[in-house]
């Protein structure tokens, strides 16, 4: 094998484990997230996530970095946009805010929601996914929901007539390792928590009542809007994607030339 393509096949290799991680991550909070199902080029699942964020997120929330017509960088066209995403009022340049004011979400909520323009980048793509299948039912909270990843919220279920309600399924082990052990056997999202006495609990969370699209219907309905919070905290990163593999194929080109022309110069040493 020549040297450079021993080169390339080494920085290749290298860059594909960089890229696949782990598949589930445990935070030094014992929480354990189920990776999020997304692909940040999938248009199709990106065009889904935008109109979901507009239905169910922005009348709460707003996305004041994002421009509409930065939509059009997911395949939309400026009269869909107009059409089916925004009210008669906006404008296409116009930034994503809603109708409540900060005043009146102060009131509402005992936490504000919080702007969530570049929130994948805070949190991380797998907490959001994870954050949005792990509300379940608590009578003793306020809003009558409580959720697994963010403890006490004050944001309710907003999609729950989708996805049905949770409730939390709590086990007690005498000790941490057979805790995790059980966390890891359970496969999904899942919370490690000490409690008195030396003992561990495992808490997940488990369908209860069921809601209008089936469980795997609602993690993908999930995955697009993940996707979509995700490509909106950095909509030039599918552009520098793109730009990568146009390189890489450039560079591949090139090496059938270079090699070609290696074999020319060196053919009468030999
Ligand atoms: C009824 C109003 C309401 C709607 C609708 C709503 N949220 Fe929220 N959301 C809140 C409130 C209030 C908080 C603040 C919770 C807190 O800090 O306790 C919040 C918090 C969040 C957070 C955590 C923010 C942080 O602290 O990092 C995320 C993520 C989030 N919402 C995503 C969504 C998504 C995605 C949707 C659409 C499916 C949505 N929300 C719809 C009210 C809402």
């Amino acid at each position: 094998m020549s040297k450079l393509a021993r080169i390339l096949l080494v920085s290749l290799s290298l860059g594909l484990s960089l890229c696949a991680g782990p598949a589930f991550s445990q935070g030094e909070d014992g929480l354990r997230l189920v990776p999020a199902p997304i692909n940040r080029l999938d248009q199709e699942s990106l065009q889904r996530g935008a109109r979901d964020f507009v239905n169910y997120c922005l009348n709460c929330h707003t996305a004041k970095y994002m421009r509409y017509n930065r939509l059009e960088g997911i395949g939309l066209t400026p009269a869909q946009i107009t059409d089916n995403l925004m009210f008669a009022s906006q404008k296409i340049g116009d930034t994503m805010t809603v109708a409540m004011t900060a005043k009146d979400a102060a009131k509402w909520f005992p936490a504000p929601p919080p702007d969530l323009s570049v929130e994948a980048r805070f949190r991380g793509r797998d907490w959001l996914y994870n954050y949005l299948l792990a509300f379940y039912r608590d009578d003793t909270s306020e809003s009558g929901w409580n959720n697994l990843v963010f403890p006490n919220v004050s944001m309710p279920n907003v999609l729950w007539q989708l996805s049905g309600t949770n409730k939390l399924v709590e086990t007690e082990y005498d000790e941490h390792e057979k805790a995790a052990g059980a966390a890891i056997a359970a496969k999904g999202l899942s919370m490690l928590e000490a409690k008195p006495g030396g003992k561990y609990a495992m808490l997940t969370v488990a369908p209860d009542v069921p809601g209008t699209m089936t469980r795997a219907q609602y993690e993908a309905f999930v995955g697009d809007l993940v996707n979509y919070l995700d490509y909106m905290a950095e909509p030039v990163k599918n552009e520098r994607i793109h730009l990568g593999i146009i390189v890489l194929l450039f560079l591949g080109v090139l090496y059938v030339f270079a090699y070609a022309l290696k074999r020319e110069y060196w053919k009468d040493l030999h």
